[in-house]
This record gives C-alpha cells, sequence and structure tokens, in this order.
C-alpha cells in the first residue's frame, strides 16, 4: 500500500521535471552557438528570469546583436537555466 503511494508520487514528480527547463539541452545550445562569444561569467549574478528576458530581448530586436539568434521559446528556457545555474 505504501510502495504504491511512493511510485505514484515518483512518477508525479518525475512528469513535472520533464516540463521544467532541461539543463543538458541548455549547455548543448551554449556550446553549439553561444559559447564562441559568451562565457558564463556574462552572467554573473543574474537571475534565470533575467537572462530570460535578456534573450528575449535579441530574439525580439530590441538588444543589439552581432549574431542573429534563432530560438524556440523552450530554447530560451533552457540556456537561461544553465546560465543560472552556472553562475550561482
Ligand atoms: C558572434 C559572437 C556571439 C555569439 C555567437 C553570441 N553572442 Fe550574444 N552577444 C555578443 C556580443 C558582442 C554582445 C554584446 C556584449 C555587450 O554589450 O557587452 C552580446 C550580447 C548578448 C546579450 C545581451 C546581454 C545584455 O547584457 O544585454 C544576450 C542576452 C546574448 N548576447 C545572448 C546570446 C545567446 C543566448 C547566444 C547563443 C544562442 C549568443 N548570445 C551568441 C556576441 C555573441
Amino acid at each position: 500500500m505504501f510502495t504504491r503511494i511512493l511510485v505514484c508520487c515518483a512518477m508525479i514528480a518525475c512528469a513535472c521535471r520533464a516540463t521544467a527547463a532541461d539543463l543538458d539541452a541548455g549547455k548543448a545550445k551554449v556550446q553549439q552557438i553561444c559559447s564562441k562569444c559568451h562565457e558564463a561569467a556574462d552572467w554573473k549574478g543574474q537571475s534565470e528570469a533575467q537572462i530570460q528576458g535578456k534573450i528575449q530581448g535579441v530574439l525580439a530586436g530590441k538588444t543589439k546583436h552581432p549574431k542573429k539568434l534563432d530560438l524556440t521559446d523552450a530554447d530560451v528556457a533552457n540556456i537561461a537555466a544553465y546560465w543560472a545555474s552556472t553562475t550561482g
């Protein structure tokens, strides 16, 4: 009985994590595109939400950027989560 409740909880926890930002995917994108010019220190002290807002600013053309970025909302969330997790 208890085991069954525990298994159930674990499954719910897993499902939640799957919809949250994916740090590994963010890291892969950063290494593939951004790390040519950016390092994690560029985002020091900034929260995930702040970084996300800045990337959205670039995508919207509000922030000048030397490279045109082609990112999905999920990419932006993952990259912001990754950078926020690396800088502290
Ligand atoms: C060709 C080099 C280059 C690449 C590749 C690059 N950037 Fe940049 N980025 C820059 C430069 C240069 C700036 C301006 C830096 C400054 O003003 O201090 C900048 C600025 C930014 C800013 C605005 C920072 C701020 O404080 O307002 C964001 C956000 C950003 N880049 C995100 C990204 C992301 C995300 C990627 C990868 C998907 C990426 N950049 C890839 C060169 C690059």
